[in-house]
């Protein structure tokens, strides 16, 4: 039984092909669809479409499917076509017709929407736990290691000294800027486009502020119209989210590979965090960060799948939109997943201290010299030219002291100003305003 159904059933193969995945998809809506409606349902009551004994009868019901749903014990029944349906049919269940009351002035289209927004301003929040919690591990090393030189590379060709400290902490920046992307996604996320319906709003008279702010919404999706235009916009720019934390995570991962190679021979773990080989006995390999790039450069890919989806969908709802589900809810899972074994890999990461000992890395003190040299009172570009000869005749002697203070540089991280940074950026979500709200909900 369908909530549009009339009289005539739909052909088994179109509801099985139209329905697809969209059950086990609508699972991760099922908390968001019943805050969705405690919401929706005070409105009703306010605006004179629902009796007080009404309102609190569902209030009720919803209440206890919610509980049942953190419990884990809430289902979409076979031949039930969604989360929106299934509640509704629970509610109809016990209360008998009042629970048909409740989607008066709402459609199943601003109902996804209203749910998507929910369920992704949690996703964010969660998102961004596992992104400071990374950043305070890398800022951690960066410290600890602030000392440990190693080289630096440009057309991956040993070019000047760099250091541990370096190293690290450049990942932690990397992150935070990877957090305003999330913060701007969080920003067009948190807005409520209940009310819209269909699409095209309702003769209703609808108290939309309310609803935002119950749901704990910073405004509403004003135009009907627009609010419907979301569905897909805010996938996409959560996606694009997502997909710069993966870039940062993918860089992180290639150089974690690349320097446990036996020719860097920068960094360990403990065996038990590699992988072995059926075949050759000496193996230990870095399966976890492999496994973190592949994702990585997987999920760097899923803004233009989600644009493919929607770049020339016509106003108004489309079916199609369906199937942003399927691109994005396992991606929200699958980056929280990269954040957190790359912070697990890491809180076991081991530097080799005495890397520049190796003569091969001599000639990275070349611009050392050379500035030595311009400081004690000899012209940059004579300076330059001698150092050059002297490698040629082979009688450089490197200085393998390092002596950087300039800001952001090896003597002078400025890892407490990144910090700050992190901290400005993470104060600006309101996370608590969300929470604060939803609890008063379920209250
Ligand atoms: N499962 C649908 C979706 O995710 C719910 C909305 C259905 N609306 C409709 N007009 N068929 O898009």
């Amino acid at each position: 039984m369908k909530l549009w159904q009339k009289n005539t059933d739909s052909d088994a193969a179109v509801e099985r092909f139209t329905v697809g995945a969209d059950r086990e998809m609508d699972l991760l809506l099922a908390r968001a669809d019943v805050l969705g409606s405690l919401a929706h349902t005070r409105m009703l009551h306010k605006i004179g479409l629902m009796a007080k004994d009404e309102l609190e009868g569902v209030q009720r019901e919803l209440k206890a499917i919610y509980r049942q749903i953190e419990q884990g014990g809430f289902a979409i029944e076979q031949g039930v076509e969604d989360v929106h349906s299934q509640v509704e049919f629970m509610l109809t269940e016990h209360l008998g017709d009042v629970g048909k009351k409740i989607h008066s002035g709402r459609s199943r289209n601003d109902q996804v929407l209203v749910d998507l927004r929910l369920m992704l301003r949690r996703a964010i929040m969660e998102i961004a736990g596992d992104v400071r919690t990374l950043f305070t591990t890398l800022q951690a090393l960066s410290e600890r290691h602030r000392d440990v030189l190693m080289p630096g590379y440009t057309h991956l060709q040993v070019a000047m000294p760099s250091s541990f400290g370096l190293w690290f902490g450049a990942y932690a920046e990397s992150l935070v800027d990877d957090l305003q992307m999330l913060l701007a996604a969080y920003r067009i996320t948190n807005r409520n486009p209940l009310g819209s319906a269909a699409g095209y709003g309702s003769s209703f008279p609808l108290d939309r502020q309310m609803t935002t702010e119950l749901l704990g919404f910073d405004s509403p999706d004003y135009n009907v119209v627009y609010a419907q235009m979301g569905r897909g916009k805010t996938e996409r720019v959560v996606s694009q989210a997502i997909a710069s934390i993966a870039h940062t995570l993918a860089r992180l991962a290639m150089d974690n590979t690349m320097f446990l190679n036996q020719n860097f021979d920068f960094i360990s773990y403990p065996a038990n965090l590699t992988t072995g080989s059926s075949i050759m006995p000496h193996k230990k390999n870095p399966d976890v960060w492999e496994i973190i790039r592949g994702r990585c450069n997987l999920l760097q890919g899923l803004p233009g799948q989600i644009a493919m989806l929607t770049v020339n969908l016509p106003l108004g709802y489309n079916r199609d939109l369906q199937l942003l589900k399927e691109a994005l809810f396992p991606a929200l899972e699958q980056v929280r997943e990269a954040l957190q074994m790359a912070d697990f890999m890491l809180e076991h990461i081991s530097v080799r201290e005495n890397i520049l000992d190796d003569p091969k890395y001599d000639y990275m003190f070349s611009v050392e010299v050379v500035n030595n040299l311009a400081l004690s009172g000899v012209p940059f570009r004579e300076a330059y030219r001698k150092v050059g000869l002297d490698i040629e005749n082979g009688t450089f002697t490197p200085s393998k002291t390092v002596n950087h203070t300039h800001m952001g540089s090896i003597g002078n991280l400025c890892n407490d100003r990144i910090a700050q940074l992190m901290e400005a950026a993470m104060a600006e979500f309101h996370f608590e305003r969300a929470v604060a709200a939803e609890e008063e909900l379920i209250r």
